[in-house]
């Protein structure tokens, strides 16, 4: 059972409510239940002093108690008897300090019955104040008993039965009882369907939080169109309020959204503007510097090699602006090709490029089995851009790894996807670089001393080429250490 704090809403209200009732009903059918014995016990004590009023006043024959009693002659009833007493009304009288004493009552059959010695003590015992009070005539039950002393100093006690008002409230209290626990069921289901209608508000609106929760909010241009009804916004009510603000939340994050979206947009466009436009003095610087370097003769000492570098430099300049432009591209959501590639035959041309850039390298192929006239493993792309991806992997393979480390490209169908491993036993990818691994300008220390014209943004690329192929791809360690890069691309459906 959960604990009180962990219930929904709707549960405590329908607890807290019927609780209430609960309570209400109970203090209300006490508070009555005392009322109406308070209000009988009255009645009984007015008829008590009424009956003993009688049995004082009554005719002495009926109070002589050596006219009657269970030794005595006994004479018809009503003749020796209190008139006008109801059935069940108990006099008891004694002459002075007489020993008779005459204790009797008419049963509901008119029997005449004689009370026993112990509940004749226990009437004797009562005041003669003229107050009522609470006897226990066992067996009998519990009475009202008042006793009188008359001017001739006899005693003349009366006593009334209780059992009537016992069994009137008791069955009061029965009732009240099921009357109360039906209301408290009906209290409980009309309480559900009402804070049930009532939270029904709040259930859309976690509904449409949820919805927008789930939208993919991080990149590109959102349309952030979720919004809460209008009936659940009426700021009268504290949901409505709820709402409204959830609403005016909403607005503003949309906002911020397509802020967000129009600023990247201006950056992406001013990156591939700039890469545009560096391209084309790029191609003049190293048109130059190759012209000026093919005329060794006029030019000075060490200039030769000046002009090397500027030209090395120039076309490091080149690729790095390609990279950018690329990425810029790819960010703006620039739609690819989409014709058949067959990427084993991508592998295969990778795998010659990477052998001839590093022959200390040992280059290995698996590719699955094909008939001749069947294509190899085929995905819908860009065939130039998947190509770039094949010398991108490959490229780290060789220059993040020392000679004569084996690379391993693996071609193969996975279900609907190919999937395309590239896999070194090389010192593996280093920690610090792991969380960031396809982020731009990410590279090793050791890439970025050894001058091997890294820029970190290769795996960048990649990621953002497969991406745009709808494929994915992770990095993870080889099986006997190094880096295994895995990439996923869905198959092209065979026609
Ligand atoms: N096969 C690999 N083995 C070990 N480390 C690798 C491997 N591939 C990539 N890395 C590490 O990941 C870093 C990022 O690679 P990435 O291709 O993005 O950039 P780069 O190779 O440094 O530069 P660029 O490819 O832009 O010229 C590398 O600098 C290198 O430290
Ligand atoms: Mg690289």
């Amino acid at each position: 059972m959960r604990t009180p704090s962990r219930w929904t809403l709707r549960r405590r209200l329908v607890v807290v409510l019927v609780s209430l009732v609960a309570v209400v009903a109970l203090g209300m059918g006490a508070v009555s239940a005392l009322a109406l014995r308070g209000s009988l016990v009255r009645q009984v004590d007015d008829q008590l002093h009424a009956a003993n009023q009688r049995a004082v006043n009554a005719p002495a024959w009926a109070r002589d108690p050596s006219t009657d009693g269970p030794g005595a002659i006994d004479r018809p009833s009503p003749g020796n008897r209190v008139p006008g007493q109801a059935a069940g009304t108990i006099n008891l009288f004694r002459q002075g300090d007489e020993d008779a004493v005459r204790a009797d009552y008419i049963d509901e059959s008119g029997e005449r019955q004689y009370l026993d010695d112990a509940q004749v003590d226990t009437l004797l015992a009562v005041p003669s104040d003229g107050e009522v009070h609470p006897v226990d005539l066992d067996p009998l039950g519990h009475y009202r008993a008042i006793s009188t002393t008359t001017s001739s100093g006899a005693t003349a006690v009366t006593a009334l039965p209780t059992a009537a008002v016992t069994s009137t409230v008791t069955r009061f209290v029965v009732v009240e009882l099921v009357v109360g626990v039906l209301a408290l069921l009906a209290a409980a289901a009309l309480g559900l369907l009402l804070v049930r209608r009532e939270l029904r508000p709040l259930d859309r609106m976690a509904a449409t939080a949820t919805r927008v929760s789930k939208l993919p909010l991080d990149r590109g241009e959102v349309v952030l169109a979720e919004r809460v009804a209008e009936r659940d916004t009426d700021p009268a009510t504290e949901v409505g309020q709820v709402g409204s603000a959830l609403n005016e939340l909403l607005g503003h994050v949309a906002e911020a959204l397509t802020a967000r979206h129009e600023s990247e947009s201006q950056v992406r466009q001013f990156v591939a503007d700039a890469s545009h436009e560096l391209r084309t003095p790029l191609a003049s610087i190293r048109g130059y510097a190759e012209l000026v370097r093919r005329s060794p003769e006029v030019l000075p000492d060490g200039a030769v090699t000046a002009m090397g570098r500027i030209e090395s430099e120039a076309a490091r300049m080149t690729a790095l602006v390609e990279d950018m432009l690329l990425l810029a591209r790819l960010d703006a959501g620039r739609t690819l090709e989409a014709a058949p590639v067959d990427l084993g035959m991508l592998a295969i041309d990778a795998v010659g490029d990477a052998h001839a850039a590093g022959p200390d390298h040992e280059w290995l192929l698996d590719l699955p089995e094909v008939d001749e006239d069947d294509d190899g493993p085929l995905v819908l792309g860009d065939e130039h851009r998947l190509r770039q991806v094949f010398a991108n992997l490959l490229t780290n393979a060789r220059l993040h790894t020392p000679a004569g480390t084996t690379v391993t490209v693996q071609v193969r169908s996975v279900g609907t996807d190919v999937e395309v491993r590239v896999t070194d036993d090389g010192p593996g990818i280093p920690d610090e670089l792991r969380d960031s691994l396809f982020q731009r300008f990410t590279r090793g220390d050791e890439s970025r001393t050894r001058g091997t014209g890294s820029t970190g943004l290769g795996l960048a690329i990649v990621d953002a080429v497969v991406g745009a192929h709808d494929g994915r791809i992770t990095a993870g360690a080889g099986p006997r250490g190094g880096t295994t890069f895995t990439v996923r691309l869905p198959a092209a459906a065979r026609t």
